[in-house]
């Protein structure tokens, strides 16, 4: 194994909560850490902590786990629980990372932040979007001065993750593991706003440029992705803020849960060079610090360790978290991600919310640096979005019989891979085959109808018991978010599957008629 550190000093480090937090092992190898113990009150997630890491100490009880021969806690537990687990293991005198966000509520990054600077303990917030090949590539630009000062940009972290309210981040045997093979919804996903999970957009800029928040304002929208939990205070499937540094330069940041995911920046200007196309795998610059300037694509290399980085998924991010922090336990190098610069990203999304809830109104963000500042917040408590009972989705007296299947049906239906996405595709690409320019899609949305008629009938199914629920508890969160699900769908085309599958039987027929399959179009390539 390749040694990355000048040390034989090892860091024996317990991951709190056992879903995202394992995702960490692999890297740890690498970095003078060795994974020693697991906590979480989920037994599927233990008995995987247990196969992962064989031989390390797991249990589900918080105080048993800290007690256990640690110097760091990795606090990977539910969203709104970060801070409180952080400071738990920072009081027991362990380093501490933590999973995005830091707190929940401003008087709780108070207390967070309180609670680091009296431990003298490391803190790192685990924030990985920053240590992209491309994203590490444009930091060193911006740190030799390439683009100037800062403008503008546009960052958003926009994924469709809709069906994680009704099951984990993750599948066993292909299959997404259900939270509940019931009614009972997932802890926090189910009724966070948007705003809060901002660090993987406003984070990257942070870091290229190495500003910080000042001030952010973001409009209400009230409009909701079909398949989202209708939870009570839910507002909005998209965050969209204008965030304005500590330069005077303003960047808009969107995250959200819509139908085009892009899980990277963004657009960038600075006073000498833009940037745009982030994406993993291509940047492209515009240089000659004019807006006529040559815009060229640039193959960004890794710095020095990079390749190890490469081997750990995030496009290197959690290798680089990590790395960051045994590095400061190590050598005393400081990380990029301390709490202050974690309290800058966290509460500019608390405070966007609130921005929203109070129709737009500008609010400061408060630097937490300053321990005066810190007072006008200590008791600021407000949540936007009160915690969300996931036991709530429908009346306590529902006949369990019939709700027993909301979480299947809403998973069948909004899966990434579910029935609605192949149905929709099929309806959509038929609508655009004569002018797509590209034979591989053509050849996909054949493939998508050859393959739809085998699902239609099962999707019917979920249908049919859909509609009886959302009929029998129409009022409850449950009942309205199966209505406006059926709503969305072209349901005639799922009741009346057979008509359907005849229809889609027709259309490949002229499809395959056609000469060159796939590659003579209307607007085909061959003229
Ligand atoms: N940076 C990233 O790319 C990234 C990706 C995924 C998730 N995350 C973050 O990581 C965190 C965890 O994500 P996840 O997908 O595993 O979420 P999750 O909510 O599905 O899982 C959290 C895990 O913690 C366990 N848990 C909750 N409370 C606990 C407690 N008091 N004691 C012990 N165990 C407890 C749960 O049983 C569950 O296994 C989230 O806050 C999420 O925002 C970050």
């Amino acid at each position: 194994m390749e040694k990355v550190f000048d040390t034989d000093r090892r860091i024996r480090l317990g991951i709190w909560g056992l879903g995202r937090g394992q995702s960490f092992i692999r890297s740890a190898q690498f970095l003078n850490i060795d994974v020693v113990a697991g906590c979480d009150i989920n037994p599927e997630m233990r008995e995987s902590f247990a196969r992962n890491v064989p031989g390390a100490f797991v249990t589900a009880d918080e105080d048993e786990f800290l007690a256990q021969d640690i110097d760091a806690v990795l606090v990977a537990t539910y969203f709104p629980s970060h801070a409180a687990h952080a400071i738990k293991a920072l009081e027991r005198g362990k380093h501490v990372m933590s999973e995005v966000t830091s707190f929940r509520s401003p008087a709780e990054g108070v207390r967070l932040v309180e609670a680091v600077e009296r431990s003298g303990k490391v803190y790192n917030l685990l924030e990985n979007y920053p240590f992209t090949k491309e994203n590490m590539y444009l930091k060193q630009l911006w740190d030799e001065g390439f683009f100037g000062e800062f403008i503008y940009g546009e960052y958003e972290y926009v994924h469709s993750c809709r069906q994680l309210s009704y099951a984990y981040n993750f599948t066993v045997g292909g299959k997404q593991l259900l939270v509940e093979p019931g009614w009972v919804v997932h802890n926090w996903r189910a009724g966070l706003s948007t705003h809060l999970y901002n660090t993987h957009s406003l984070g990257p800029l942070m870091h290229i440029t190495g500003l910080r928040p000042v001030m952010v304002e973001a409009l209400p929208n009230t409009v909701i992705t079909p398949g989202t939990l209708q939870a009570p205070g839910f507002k909005s499937s998209s965050g969209a803020s204008l965030v304005r540094m500590s330069n005077g330069g303003v960047m808009r940041n969107l995250m959200g849960s819509m139908t085009m995911d892009n899980h990277m920046g963004g657009r960038l200007w600075g006073t000498k060079a833009g940037a745009d196309k982030m994406t993993p795998g291509h940047l492209r610059l515009c240089i000659g610090a004019d807006g006529s300037g040559m815009k060229t694509d640039v193959v960004p290399e890794w710095p020095e360790i990079g390749k190890l980085a490469e081997k750990t998924g995030h496009g290197g991010g959690d290798f680089w978290e990590l790395y960051y922090f045994a590095r400061e336990i190590l050598t005393g190098e400081k990380a990029p991600w301390n709490i202050y610069a974690a309290c800058d990203v966290t509460i500019t999304g608390i405070l966007a919310a609130r921005s929203a809830a109070r129709g737009g109104e500008p609010q400061r963000v408060p630097d937490f640096r300053d321990k005066a500042e810190r007072e006008a917040y200590r008791d600021d408590w407000a949540e936007d979005v009160p915690n969300f009972d996931p036991e709530s989705v429908f009346p306590p007296d529902a006949d369990k019989a019939l709700v027993k299947d909301f979480n299947r049906i809403m998973v069948e239906l909004f899966h990434n891979y579910g029935a609605q996405r192949q149905l929709f595709t099929y309806v959509q690409g038929r609508r655009l085959y004569d002018n797509l320019a590209d034979p591989a899609a053509k050849r996909q949305i054949v493939d998508v109808a050859r393959g739809l008629p085998a699902l239609l009938p099962r999707m019917a199914e979920y249908c049919r018991l859909a509609k009886r629920i959302s009929d029998a508890y129409p009022d409850s969160i449950g009942g309205r978010t199966l209505a406006r699900a059926l709503a969305h769908l072209p349901l005639d085309m799922v009741l009346d599957h057979e008509k359907t599958a005849a229809e889609i039987a027709d259309w490949l027929a002229k499809v395959d008629a056609a000469p060159v399959f796939g590659e003579l179009t209307t607007h085909g390539n061959q003229g």
